[in-house]
């Protein structure tokens, strides 16, 4: 066994509700608890189909999100993108409705976070992402029929590779870049974050050519 594969093995893909490797995120998830105890304030698990051949890495749950709703992307801004850019092409079926049972189900794709609980600010740091990373190690080895890996952003990229026992530096940064890590093809693509829409930084066909692109790939 590798180093990566005992690290995999030792957590499994999905953090334990209760997870408590980050302390400035546990108590940032006991805040939330007590302001909204109806929320769901826990590591968001990943979505979607374990048959995947397409993994969609995101950076890390919005505390309104995914932190709110408990899946990825959901209820957050971002996820309109996401998930109708997932639809038109396949790889998502029926309507997000911006709530866990909407009846979304993702079609041989997958949804998770490089983080996977909400960072106060949005902004993991550095110790963080590293306590996760073993998640995103874990997520990936039991994928079985994993082809294609699309990065959200470079905070998301750069787990990745290094979740795959790479150099961060090893893969190609900006949007549309393209890379072979280990046995999968990696797409990387800006986040579709509110601010980078808005400003048009990355614009709903610049997003959905990723997708194309996967889509090639997989069935190619
Ligand atoms: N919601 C998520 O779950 N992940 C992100 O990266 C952004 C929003």
């Amino acid at each position: 066994m590798t180093k990566l594969d005992l690290a995999a093995a030792a957590c499994g893909p999905e953090p334990a509700r209760d997870c408590p490797l980050c302390p400035r995120l546990v108590a940032y998830r006991e805040t939330n608890r007590t302001a909204h105890p109806d929320w769901f304030n826990g590591p968001a698990p990943s979505f979607g189909d374990p048959g995947a051949r397409l993994l969609v890495v995101g950076l890390a749950p919005g505390r309104q999100g995914a932190n709110r709703t408990g899946r990825p992307f959901t209820g957050d801004y971002a996820g309109v993108l996401l998930y109708d850019t997932l639809i038109k092409l396949g790889f998502a079926r029926g309507r997000y409705e911006a709530r866990p049972d909407d009846g979304l189900e993702l079609v041989d794709s997958m949804i998770t976070n490089a983080v996977r609980c909400a960072p106060p600010g949005n902004k993991p740091e550095t110790a963080e992402e590293a306590n996760c990373r073993p998640f995103l190690t874990a997520r990936i080895a039991a994928l079985p029929r994993l082809k294609v890996i699309v990065t959200l952003g470079d905070v998301s990229r750069r787990n990745l590779l290094r979740a795959l026992g790479l150099k961060a530096s090893a893969g190609v940064a900006g949007h549309g870049s393209e890379f072979q890590a280990g046995p999968y093809t990696v797409l990387n693509s800006y986040h579709c974050s509110r601010l980078n829409t808005n400003t048009g930084r990355l614009t709903a066909e610049m997003f959905e050519a990723v997708f194309v692109r996967a889509k090639e790939l997989i069935e190619g």
